[in-house]
C-alpha cells in the first residue's frame, strides 16, 4: 500500500536514542536543550522551547501572548482541531474567519472583516505545508494590535521571502507528531524572538514554576515537558529535514504535471519559492459530492493507494461549535472546499514511479 504518511527513521536516530536510554537520563535534559538550540538556529530565531505536542506549543504560545478570559482569537475553521482548541482552553472566544480558495489558508480579508478591539491574537495555519499569506496577515494584525501565533505544525522547513517558518509570527508552533515532515512520535516546539514569550512558555511547560527555583509556582502551568528520548530522535530528524522536504516537493511537482491534463480536479500550486513543503498533497475534486469522493477513495484503495480526507468537516460545524451557535454559511469557502478535498501520498518513501502510478489511477477515475 502506498500510504499517505510514513515516518523515516534512520540509524542515526536509533543510535542516539539508544545512547539516551543507556544514560539513565530519560526526562527533559541535555538532549532537549540541544534540540532547542538546533531548532532555533534552523528557523533563524533567538529562542525555541520544546514541549510534548504541537497542541501544547499553541497553548503555551497563546498563553505567553497574554490570551485569556474575554479575549477573542481569530482562527481558520479548515484545519485540525488543535489549531482552535487552545484558545478555548485559555477561556477566550473563538472567531472563525474564512479561507482563500487557492491556498486553503485563512484569508486576511476575512480576518480584517471579523477583527475587533477584543481580538488578542490570530492563529494562521500553514495548511498542508503551505505558508499562509504572511505579508497581508501582518498588516491586518498590526493595524489592529493583534498578535500572530503561527500554526506551522505542518510546515517545518517552509519559507516565505527567504525567512523560515518559525521566524515569521510573534511566536510559531510546530508539531513533531508521527505523521509530520519530521517526527519524534509525539512532540512540539515553540519558536520566538521575544524573551518574555520564551521565559513565559518555559514556565508554562513546567507547572508555572520559576526558572531554577523549586516549588516557586508563579502561575498556572502544565506538565508539557519533552523527554530526552524524543529530543534525541528529533535532533537527528532535523539534520535531514531539507532533504526530506525536497523529496516531497519533487514528488508534488511531478504529480501536478501529470494531473494538469484533467479539468475535473484542481491540483495544489507548487511554488518555486519554498513556501510549500507538502506535508499533504491535496487536490480538489470539482463538483464532487460525498458519495463520489468516497467512491474515488475506495477506487484508489483497491489499487494499493491510500487517499485521505483532511479535513472533511470545517471545525465551526462540529458539534462542539454548533452548540456554541456556529452555523452553516459562516465560512462558505471552507464549507465548500471541505467537500472537495482529497489528499494523495507524496512523502519521501514515495518514488517517481509510484507517483506515475498514482497519477495514472487518479486520471483513470476522474477522466
Ligand atoms: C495544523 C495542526 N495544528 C496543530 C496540530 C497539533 O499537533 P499535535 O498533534 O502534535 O498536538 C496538528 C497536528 O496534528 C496540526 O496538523
Amino acid at each position: 500500500m502506498l500510504t499517505l504518511n510514513q515516518p523515516h527513521i534512520g540509524h542515526a536516530e536509533i543510535k542516539r536514542v539508544t545512547r539516551v536510554l543507556e544514560s539513565g537520563q530519560l526526562a527533559q535534559g541535555v538532549e532537549v536543550a540541544e534540540l532547542e538550540r538546533a531548532f532555533a538556529m534552523y528557523c533563524g530565531t533567538k529562542y525555541a522551547v520544546a514541549v510534548n505536542s504541537g497542541t501544547a506549543a499553541i497553548h503555551a504560545g497563546l498563553h505567553a501572548l497574554g490570551v485569556g478570559q474575554g479575549d477573542e482569537v481569530i482562527v481558520s475553521p479548515f484545519s485540525f482541531i488543535a489549531s482552535v482548541s487552545p484558545a478555548l482552553m485559555l477561556g477566550a472566544k473563538v472567531v472563525f474567519a474564512d479561507i482563500s480558495e487557492d491556498s486553503m489558508c485563512i484569508d486576511p480579508a476575512s480576518v480584517a472583516a471579523r477583527i475587533t478591539k477584543r481580538t488578542k491574537a490570530i492563529v494562521p495555519v500553514d495548511l498542508f505545508g503551505k505558508v499562509h499569506d504572511h505579508a497581508r496577515m501582518v498588516e491586518v494584525a498590526h493595524k489592529n494590535n493583534a498578535a500572530l501565533l503561527d500554526d506551522a505544525c505542518q510546515a517545518v522547513g517552509a519559507s516565505m521571502d527567504g525567512h523560515k517558518t518559525g521566524s515569521l509570527g510573534d511566536a510559531t508552533a510546530f508539531s513533531l507528531y508521527a505523521t509530520k515532515n519530521i517526527t519524534c512520535g509525539e512532540g512540539g516546539i515553540l519558536t520566538t524572538d521575544s524573551k518574555d514569550i520564551y521565559e513565559c512558555s518555559r514556565r508554562f511547560r513546567n507547572h508555572g514554576q520559576k526558572e531554577g527555583v523549586r516549588y516557586e509556582y508563579l502561575e498556572l502551568g502544565y506538565n508539557y515537558r519533552m523527554t530526552d528520548m524524543q529530543a534525541a530522535i528529533a535532533i537527528e530528524q532535523l539534520t535531514r529535514v531539507d532533504v526530506m522536504n525536497e523529496h516531497r516537493v519533487r514528488n508534488a511537482r511531478r504529480l501536478s504535471e501529470r494531473l494538469s491534463t484533467s479539468v475535473a480536479l484542481v491540483a495544489p500550486q507548487v511554488p518555486a519559492d519554498g513556501s510549500h513543503v507538502f506535508h499533504q498533497y491535496t487536490v480538489r475534486l470539482l463538483g464532487a459530492d460525498a458519495r463520489k469522493r468516497e467512491d474515488f477513495i475506495a477506487y484508489l484503495h483497491a489499487r494499493g493507494i491510500q487517499a485521505g480526507l483532511y479535513y472533511a468537516r470545517p471545525i465551526h460545524l462540529t458539534p462542539m461549535f454548533a452548540q456554541r451557535g456556529h452555523v452553516v454559511g459562516e465560512c462558505p469557502i471552507a464549507e465548500r472546499v471541505a467537500c472537495e478535498v482529497v489528499s494523495l501520498p507524496v512523502h519521501p518513501g514515495i518514488t517517481l514511479k509510484d507517483i506515475d502510478y498514482i497519477a495514472t489511477n487518479v486520471l483513470e477515475y476522474v477522466g
